[in-house]
């Protein structure tokens, strides 16, 4: 499973990309809004930092408008993905923009039947968003399961994104479903390496080391 850092912070992005781990970046609006910097010049930093895809998402609500502005984003750099919501609008954009080679990544799906429909479009990514459907009192993971089922029903190559994850138990039902990437903040994806009997373990490797008085270099 691909792991993709959603967030538009550079510090964070450059700590993870140290890891060798980390093989894209989703951005949205509001994540933008929260870095407090210029769209082109933070999603132009990020695409230098990472090799992978980095979603840039569109803001315009039509096609015509949302093709000028996907113009404008794949500009940035060859790994921009241009980002588009589960719209008609945004399908129609889609469609085009992959039928020319463009990477894309349809938003806010929160459907079976709605990743049908950009999987149908070309989408090279769709985005389910798990949190938020938690936050209604729906399990966010039986969607990811249904999609996984229709994509494979119909060898889709539309790739699974997990989105709107929220904490590590996202993480790990995604892989047992056989989602193909996640994105999550930077705090989730650092939580993933924590385990108390792995910081245990080492400490009493530690302890038991330094009585044998020895050293390796
Ligand atoms: C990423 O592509 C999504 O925009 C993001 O995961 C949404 O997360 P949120 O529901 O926590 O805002």
């Amino acid at each position: 499973m691909k792991f993709f850092a959603d967030t538009a912070e550079i510090a964070d992005i450059k700590d993870l990309a140290a890891t060798g781990l980390l093989d894209g970046v989703t951005t949205n609006p509001s994540l933008i809004a929260k870095s407090g910097r210029n769209f082109m010049e933070v999603t132009k930093e990020i695409c230098d930092i990472v090799d992978g895809p980095v979603s840039a998402e569109v803001v315009a609500l039509d096609h015509e408008t949302m093709m000028k502005e996907a113009e404008v984003l794949r500009k940035i750099a060859d790994n921009v993905c241009i980002k588009v919501p589960l719209t008609i609008d945004g399908l129609k954009t889609c469609k085009a923009l992959t039928s020319d080679g463009t990477m894309v990544n349809v938003t806010l799906c929160f459907s079976g039947n709605q990743a049908l429909l950009a999987a149908k479009a070309g989408a090279t990514f769709v985005s389910p968003f798990v949190g938020r459907h938690d936050d209604n009192g729906v399990d966010g993971m039986d969607l990811i399961r249904d999609i996984r089922l229709i994509y494979d029903n119909y060898a889709f190559e539309t790739e699974i994104l997990v989105a709107s994850v929220r904490h590590v138990t996202h993480v790990l039902e995604s892989a047992r479903i056989g989602a193909d990437v996640m994105t999550a903040p930077p705090a989730v994806i650092k939580n993933l390496v924590k385990h108390v009997l792995t910081d245990k373990g080492i400490e009493g490797f530690m302890a038991d080391w330094a009585k044998t008085g020895q050293s390796i270099i």
